[in-house]
């Protein structure tokens, strides 16, 4: 299994190129499954999730071409994929593949909608939670599905096809939501959600589903209105720029000091974090080509932070925004509000000499004047992150074991970050 090994304690200066979105490109290469037409989707990120959406997608019946094969010609950045959906040859989503990524049991909403019928694995728990299905239960639900829930795997229905409704979400859910428009986009009439989901991979979702011929109105509001259509087209759409991979190399600058330009990065997309690092003592610049992130000799100022769907901080950039705290002038509160298990990086920072105490869903750090290498290991994508970031600014040498992680989410993560100076490198096997 590979490991990343830093040599810490170095500023980083220079530029780093932002990449798509992961989170945006999974429900928009779901989408796909929604019409017989070529789905063009730009600015891909080539990662791990990625591509294990894409063989996913496959044994539903989407066929892909990358940059009409040619994928390596721009260094592997900012891929151009076509998807095709010309027939769907099959229904189910099988535990096999459902269970290695939960983001694939959102394909539960086009299937259902397309093709009156949808049998997908239920996804499991995952190392930050327990992660129940219920709200996608209920909301489909209410669009008329009839839903079994047999062998470990929901079934749903709706012979006659979706019925638009409104329905109210109990609790705020960005996948539910992202389910929720392309089901509702083939219903018949009018469905109007409440208490969506805002964040900015729901706009960019619903904007590509316009651009394929869906009503959609609200999206990025807590009211989202979708006036049902009978079939959609093909679209090309481009991939917002990766706002947690944004906060999180803002982050390692705040940590580490020096003066780095996030190439691409679109300040609105992350505007909580980015005025809490402000607080923090960093300088953030918005510029046209992207945002410019500094921090010079003075101390990192505590902050506390609470976690909440967007507008407000995001449970992604929780552990990193911990890494940078472990290092403040004193004690910050960070506060979790959004998965119940999503503290795993505490005892790993505390292998690089931080100070955390846990109260609940509160961890409470006491900042200390520096942290000191050692062998870290993460159970999920953005705790192994957090790791990465404390390294960087620890003094000696951190080796952060299961770097799979860091594959599902960050694109050439060592490329860029030894582009600014850092001393990072992979060690297979
Ligand atoms: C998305 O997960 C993201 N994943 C997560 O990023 C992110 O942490 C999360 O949203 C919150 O922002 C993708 O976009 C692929 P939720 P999702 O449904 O949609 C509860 C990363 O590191 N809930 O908004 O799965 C749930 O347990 C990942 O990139 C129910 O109770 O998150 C949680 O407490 C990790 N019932 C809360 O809602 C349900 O039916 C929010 O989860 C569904 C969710």
């Amino acid at each position: 299994m590979d490991r990343i090994r830093i040599a810490g304690g170095r500023e980083l200066n220079g530029t780093i190129p932002i990449s798509g979105a992961k989170n945006a490109a999974l429900p928009l290469m779901i989408a796909s499954l929604l019409t017989d037409d070529t789905l063009t989707l730009e600015n891909v990120p080539h990662l791990a999730d990625v591509e294990q959406l894409i063989r996913i997608l496959g044994n539903h019946g989407v066929d892909y071409s990358v940059n009409g094969r040619r994928e390596h010609q721009n260094g592997g950045y900012s891929r151009t994929i076509h998807f095709t959906a010309r027939q769907i040859v099959d229904t189910t989503a099988p535990y096999e593949l459902v269970s290695k990524m939960r983001a694939s049991f959102w394909v539960i909403g086009p299937l259902l909608a397309r093709m009156g019928e949808a049998r997908v694995s239920l996804p499991g728990g995952c190392s930050i939670g327990t992660r129940p299905v219920d709200l996608f239960i209920d909301g489909l639900s209410a669009l008329g599905a009839e839903i079994d829930i047999e062998g470990g795997y929901i079934v749903a229905r709706a012979p006659k096809g979706l019925v638009g409704a409104r329905y109210a979400f109990p609790k705020v859910s960005v996948g539910a939501t992202h389910v929720m428009l392309m089901a509702a986009a083939l219903a018949r009439g009018e469905t109007v959600i409440e208490n969506a989901a805002c964040e900015p991979e729901i706009v960019n979702l619903a904007e590509c589903l316009n651009k394929m011929g869906a009503r959609i109105e609200g999206a990025g509001t807590p009211t989202v209105r979708i006036d049902g259509v009978t079939s959609l087209s093909g679209a090309r759409h481009r991939i917002i720029p990766d706002r947690i991979e944004t906060g999180t190399y803002a982050m390692a600058v705040a940590m580490t000091g020096g003066d780095v330009m996030l190439e691409g990065a679109e300040p609105e997309l992350l505007k909580s974090a980015l005025d809490t690092l402000e607080q923090t003592g960093v300088e953030i610049v918005p510029l046209n080509s992207g945002i410019r992130v500094r921090r010079n000799g003075a101390g990192i100022r505590p902050v506390d932070v609470t976690t909440a769907p967007f507008p407000g901080f995001p449970t992604d950039l929780q552990a990193q925004f911990m890494a940078l705290m472990t290092m403040a002038k004193g004690k910050s509160r960070i506060t979790e509000t959004i998965f119940e298990n999503r503290f795993m990086h505490v005892q790993e920072l505390a292998r690089l000499g931080a100070h955390i105490g846990l109260a609940g869903q509160t961890a409470i750090v006491e900042g200390v004047s520096g942290l000191k290498g050692a062998q870290v290991m993460a159970t999920d994508l953005r705790a192994s992150v957090s790791l990465v970031i404390a390294g960087l600014a620890a003094e000696g040498e951190t080796t952060v074991n299961r770097v799979y992680h860091l594959d599902r989410g960050f694109e050439r993560l060592e490329e860029k970050l030894s582009g600014c100076g850092a001393k990072i490198e992979r060690i297979s096997g």
